[in-house]
């Protein structure tokens, strides 16, 4: 008897060996639109056979979504029995209707997926793969039906502030289509240098790729200039045609499109250097504008967009158009004579003249214009796509006149921020953006209607470089934050949910450090500053402030309530807990208690973070008053200014014992750092 249970015992032991772990949660990233489990599973393993009947370009995508995996991958024409994972294109799935989408069965009786092209198998694949993953190779029967929620799902690399090889980029390619994101955005050139060689100018890429400063920071704070390609110290470098026909097909076998920047008319300062006669004064290392005036500026973008088209298919170019100063354009003779013959009335529609020229010549060439959202400024030309970087308005804006647009809001989508507290993390540019707060995105507007929203094409991540001088490093800020990025564009928001993300990315970031992506580890996330998660009680929350200079209304934060409120602000002088101060070069506030009260301490924090002109004050003066005419002095506070590298916080305070129902916070800028701003979150009373 006890030898029949113990052998029963083996039998129930091994069963639950061949069958795999059940699971209540697919565990597909992004998040898939539906699935439901069946009975049995299926294992992949060494005589599973994968069986595909396409063209052979169809057979190379297919081959290329298998590449990524360690399960074996065995092609055959047909397998008799259960042991096979079948591909399939297919006219119509039942409930989706997107040209990405795809169904997944996995059974005892095999597994099937269906697409409606070769990007549908690619990403059923993908998912397939992140199945097998989880279960060593047993996969519990599921069905998965899938789409994406938006066509457009990017990454941006900016490879002209520090540039990165081919292999870099095919290397993220990989990662970025495992998770079916299909557009990687390549800021091919800024001021940093000039990263495509173009046959007809060859200054750009024997010079203007070419710097002293091995990182974008020494050569920002050195002479910005630029030097031959064969100067014993030239630092920087560029993709020849042949390395972009390489990094592009690459991409197209990995359903990834790649659109090139090419920026215009500003951040153009290298190529003004090698080609001054291109600027308004002709000088070189001092423009960042072409000049609009001169026939020449045209001829040169169009003779350098004709080579980018030869070597990119993507229908999109992207032009830039972002921060361009115009100052030169306003006493520029050619400019000024352009815009007297268009009937231009200020420089803005100068910029847009540039701009709808250059969109003609794109549409003559079967091309579609892409830019940033300063595009809009003068008047959008007829069929660009507006990349909405300053917000969401330029979005909105574009969605209303009937255009469509990316989001790409700084506030949630630009990865050189502070992904975790800056004190604890490598140096970046500012700002602090979270793996959740990425994951909280929903890049479609409410204010929208129903018909607007359909020209949300969708989302990117921006990766720019300034702050980010080794390939690590860039990895480290993509990752895990891209895959958050990849939910959201993916997946529909009533499929999102955090707690399901958190769960799967805690997983997901040792299997990325395996593969050699140096992600940051999530796990060991320190957070928001502790002051942004409590509110805090004090004399003075509620009270009218009155402004006797006005707070910079670039950052409004909570508006006049800002310093009262009770809440303190975090890491980010973005996140709306941060009153900006940069009239006059000062702050001065009055708080109205509205009654005389006893009070013991005056104090509000300070941020300094020096790359975006962000400085702690240089002196500060807290005064009192009953009766608010006279003011007494209750402390004048010197502080001596230092730039550093990292986000600081300090607190500007008094303490001792008054009586007042008025109290007068002045603090003052250095004169060295006049064009800084001023951040404070909360004046505390107590
Ligand atoms: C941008 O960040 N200047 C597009």
């Amino acid at each position: 008897m006890k030898k029949i249970s113990l052998l029963f015992f083996i039998a129930c032991a091994m069963l639950l060996v061949v069958s795999c772990t059940k699971k209540t949660d697919v565990g597909i990233t992004p998040e898939p639109l539906s699935y439901s489990f069946g009975k049995g599973s299926f294992e992949w393993n060494k005589d599973t056979r994968i069986i595909f009947n396409g063209s052979k370009d169809a057979q190379t995508i297919v081959e290329t979504a298998f590449s990524e995996t360690s399960f074996p991958v065995s092609f055959a024409a047909a397998q008799p029995g259960n042991n096979c994972i079948q591909l399939e294109l297919t006219d119509s799935i039942s409930g989706v209707t997107s040209p990405e989408a795809y169904s997944l069965h996995v059974g005892e009786d095999g597994v099937k997926i269906q697409a409606l092209s070769e990007a549908g198998l690619f990403y059923g694949v993908q998912s397939l793969i992140q199945l097998a993953e989880q279960g060593e190779g047993c996969i519990q029967s599921v069905d998965v039906l899938d789409e994406p929620r938006f066509p457009y799902r990017g990454i941006m690399l900016d490879v002209s502030r520090h540039f990165r090889s081919k292999d870099f980029v095919k290397k993220q390619i990989d990662l970025l289509s495992h998770y079916k994101f299909n557009r990687l955005h390549l800021h091919l050139t800024d001021a940093a240098g000039w990263r495509i060689a173009i046959d007809k100018y060859p200054r750009l890429t024997q010079f203007a790729a070419w710097r002293k400063g091995k990182t974008w920071k020494e050569w920002w704070n050195g002479d910005r200039g630029y030097c031959e390609e064969t100067d014993p110290e030239a630092q920087g470098g560029y993709y020849t045609k042949d390395d972009i026909r390489e990094m592009v097909e690459y991409a197209r076998q990995h359903c990834i499109t790649i659109i090139p920047e090419i920026e215009m008319p500003s951040h153009s300062d290298e190529v003004l250097t090698a080609y001054p006669e291109l600027s308004c004064t002709h000088e070189p290392g001092k423009q960042s504008d072409f000049c609009v005036g001169n026939e020449k500026t045209f001829e040169f973008l169009e003779d350098v967009l004709t080579e980018v088209m030869e070597l990119f298919p993507s229908e999109y170019i992207h032009i830039g158009g972002d921060e361009a100063a115009k100052s030169a354009w306003k006493t520029c003779p050619l400019c000024q004579k352009r815009m007297k013959e268009e009937g231009l009335k200020d420089v803005d529609e100068l910029q847009s003249y540039l701009i709808h020229r250059i969109e003609r010549f794109l549409n003559e060439h079967g091309r579609s214009l892409l830019g940033w959202d300063e595009i809009l400024q003068g008047g959008l030309a007829p069929n660009a796509t507006v990349m909405s970087w300053r917000g969401e308005q330029g979005g909105i804006d574009a969605a209303l006149s009937g255009h469509h647009a990316i989001m790409t809001p700084g506030e949630y989508c630009y990865f050189d921020s502070y992904q975790d507290a800056p004190y604890s993390q490598p140096e970046a540019i500012g700002g602090y953006l979270p793996l959740s707060k990425v994951y909280s995105y929903n890049p479609v507007p409410d204010s929208l209607s129903a018909d607007n929203q359909k020209m949300i094409l969708g989302v990117q991540a921006n990766v720019w470089a300034e702050y980010i001088p080794t390939d690590e490093h860039m990895e480290y800020m993509l990752y895990p934050r891209a895959i958050a990025l990849s939910e959201v564009a993916w997946t529909a928001p009533e499929r999102k949910s955090w707690d399901s993300f958190h769960d799967r990315i805690l997983k997901i970031i040792p299997q990325l450090k395996a593969k050699g992506y140096n992600a940051f580890d999530y796990a060991k996330e320190i957070g928001n500053r502790k002051e942004y998660n409590q509110p805090v009680e004090h004399l003075a929350v509620g009270k009218k402030v009155t402004f006797n200079i006005p707070y910079w209304p670039n950052y409004p934060a909570n508006g006049e309530k800002t310093l009262t409120d009770g809440l303190r602000g975090g890491w980010n002088y973005n996140d709306k807990r941060w009153l900006g101060f940069a009239e006059n070069h000062r702050m001065d506030v009055v708080i109205d208690l509205e009654k005389v009260t006893k009070i013991h301490s005056v104090s509000a924090d300070f941020m300094q973070i020096c790359g975006p002109y962000v400085f702690m004050p240089s002196e500060v003066v807290i005064s009192s008053s009953v009766d608010g005419k006279d003011y007494t002095q209750l402390t004048a506070i010197k502080h001596q200014v230092q730039k550093d590298d990292s986000v600081s916080f300090k607190k500007f305070g008094w303490e001792g014992e008054t009586d007042a129902r008025y109290i007068r916070y002045q603090a003052m800028a250095d004169s060295l750092y006049k064009d800084g701003i001023q951040f404070v979150d909360e004046i505390i009373v107590k």
